[in-house]
């Protein structure tokens, strides 16, 4: 019998953000690994029409707007009554924010927060409890940004809540070794998704855009599978040894 490290047969995992880019594809590599999906994202309608995609008999759709906070243990609740102990944790789910000092806001900067780092926590709080979490480990994932480790004009209120993730996942992962769950993120440079359409649309033309961003990146822009490849991997036991990290996947972006 041949062993598979990258197998997530048997494992229930939460993806965040997983109807449209990096969360979807790795919604979709989850099931071809043998695992079960729990999507989550906002949009209902969007989401159904992405589940449509996968294998019915290991995925399950469920529409939550994420900043709300206070209501994640009732929807962890829910996916934990739907599909049994949770294995993994993908939080993807997010937005890029331009957003200049001059014109820092402060609300805005709150909603920020709440969606890529308190939802974060909250998801993470109610999957590390015994009574949730499957007896066996979990692997929690948290998607970043190469923003967090390299400057970009416009880019710190984003930046700085990405940032906040490296640095949760690194006390996090000491806090849960002891009942084997690893907590790590990833770090992708530009990834083309609608997320990266709506940020070219910021800039007057392509050939700024190409400048700026494309060319910074020696092996090209990403595309939604070199992330969840790794996301993947993580999520693995062939990742077993690995906790408290961040992995960069940047094309040689922040060289
Ligand atoms: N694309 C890149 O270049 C890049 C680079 C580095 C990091 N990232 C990070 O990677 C993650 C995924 O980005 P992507 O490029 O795949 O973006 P995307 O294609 O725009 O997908 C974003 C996902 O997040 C969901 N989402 C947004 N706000 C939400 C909310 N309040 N509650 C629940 N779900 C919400 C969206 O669902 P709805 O449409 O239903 O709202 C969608 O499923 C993000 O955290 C992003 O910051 C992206």
């Amino acid at each position: 019998m041949t062993i598979n490290p990258m197998s997530l047969s048997g494992k229930n995992i939460i993806v965040t953000g997983a109807s449209s880019g990096i969360g979807l594809a790795t919604s979709h590599l989850i099931c071809t690994l043998g695992g079960n999906v729990a999507m989550v994202s906002r949009n209902k309608e969007k989401l159904s029409v992405a589940q449509r995609e996968m294998p019915e008999e290991s995925s399950k759709a469920f529409s939550f707007d994420l900043r709300n906070t206070d209501k994640i243990p009732d929807l962890v609740s829910l996916i934990l009554a739907e599909v049994g102990p949770i294995g993994g944790l993908v939080h993807c789910a997010g937005d890029f924010a331009v957003r200049p000092l001059r014109s820092f806001d402060p609300k805005e900067y709150r909603d920020l927060y709440d969606l890529h780092v308190t939802a974060f926590f909250m998801l993470s709080k109610a999957v590390c409890t015994k009574k949730n979490v499957d007896p066996t480990g979990a692997s929690i994932v948290a998607v970043s940004s190469v923003t967090a480790i390299s400057g970009l004009e416009g880019s710190s209120t984003y930046s700085s809540v990405k940032g906040a993730l490296i640095s949760a996942v690194r006390s996090l992962a000491a806090e849960y070794a002891t009942k084997k769950i690893r907590f790590n993120c990833v770090c992708p440079g530009w990834v083309n998704t609608p997320m990266l359409d709506r940020i070219k649309a910021l800039y007057p033309d392509l050939e700024s855009f190409d400048l700026a961003i494309t060319k910074r990146h020696l092996l090209g822009l990403g595309q939604p599978e070199d992330v969840s490849n790794s996301i993947c991997f993580l999520l693995s036991d062939a990742a077993r040894w690995i906790t408290g990290t961040s992995i960069v996947l940047d094309g040689g972006y922040s060289l």
